[in-house]
């Protein structure tokens, strides 16, 4: 795919020099307590994981893109795993700690949601975090999901269908 271009974030696939970056971001704390990071989190593992991107595309398995701010890794936006019979795939994301609070989350999430729907062909896109997590939840509003009213344990389900109303650009003053 080439790479989505939104204000200021650009959406891209990983590439092999990235492996540090991940490495370091999957080393992060906070991103170990609000994503799924892999055991085996080397710069190592990490160029391994990169390598098999294209066969976790093409098996339809999950999609994992950089999101990109002036030329550095800043963050992650993914979905997976995917419900091909409902049409529906789980997201995750996480932005370094470089990066965070600069409506980087909301602009990558906001760019990936609106692509994935429109060349995905999703018709739901849903995402797990709980209220602790004052930042995913901020930004999962922003981007035009919804909290289920179910909740179990401390893990709140927040969802997205492609026929909601979704703000084109979750920060531009135009929306
Ligand atoms: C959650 C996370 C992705 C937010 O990224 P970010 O780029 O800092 O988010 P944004 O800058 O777009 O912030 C969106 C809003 O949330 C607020 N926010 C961000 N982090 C916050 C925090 N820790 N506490 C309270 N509010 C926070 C921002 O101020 C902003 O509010 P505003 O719209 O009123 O200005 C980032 O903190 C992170 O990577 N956390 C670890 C991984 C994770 O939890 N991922 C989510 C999995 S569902």
């Amino acid at each position: 795919m080439s790479p989505l271009v939104g204000d200021g974030v650009t959406l891209r696939r990983w590439a092999a020099g990235d492996a540090s970056e991940l490495a370091r971001a999957w080393a992060d704390p906070l991103v170990q307590a609000g994503c799924a990071v892999p055991v085996d989190r080397s710069s190592h593992d990490a160029r391994r994981w990169i390598s098999g991107q294209q066969h976790r595309a093409d098996q339809a398995q999950s999609v994992d893109l950089v999101v990109e701010v002036r030329g550095r890794v800043a963050g992650e936006v993914g979905l997976g795993p995917f419900d091909h019979q409902r049409r529906a795939a789980v997201l995750g994301f996480w932005v370094g700690p470089d990066f965070r609070e600069r409506g980087v989350a909301s602009h990558g999430v906001g760019l990936f949601t609106n692509w994935a729907f429109e060349e995905l062909g999703l018709a739901a896109i849903l995402a797990q975090t709980t209220a602790m997590n004052r930042g995913s939840t901020a930004v999962l509003a922003k981007c035009g999901f919804a909290q289920l009213a179910t909740q179990v344990g401390a893990t709140q389900t927040w969802v997205v269908r492609s026929d909601a109303p979704r703000p084109l650009d979750p920060e531009s003053p135009k929306n």
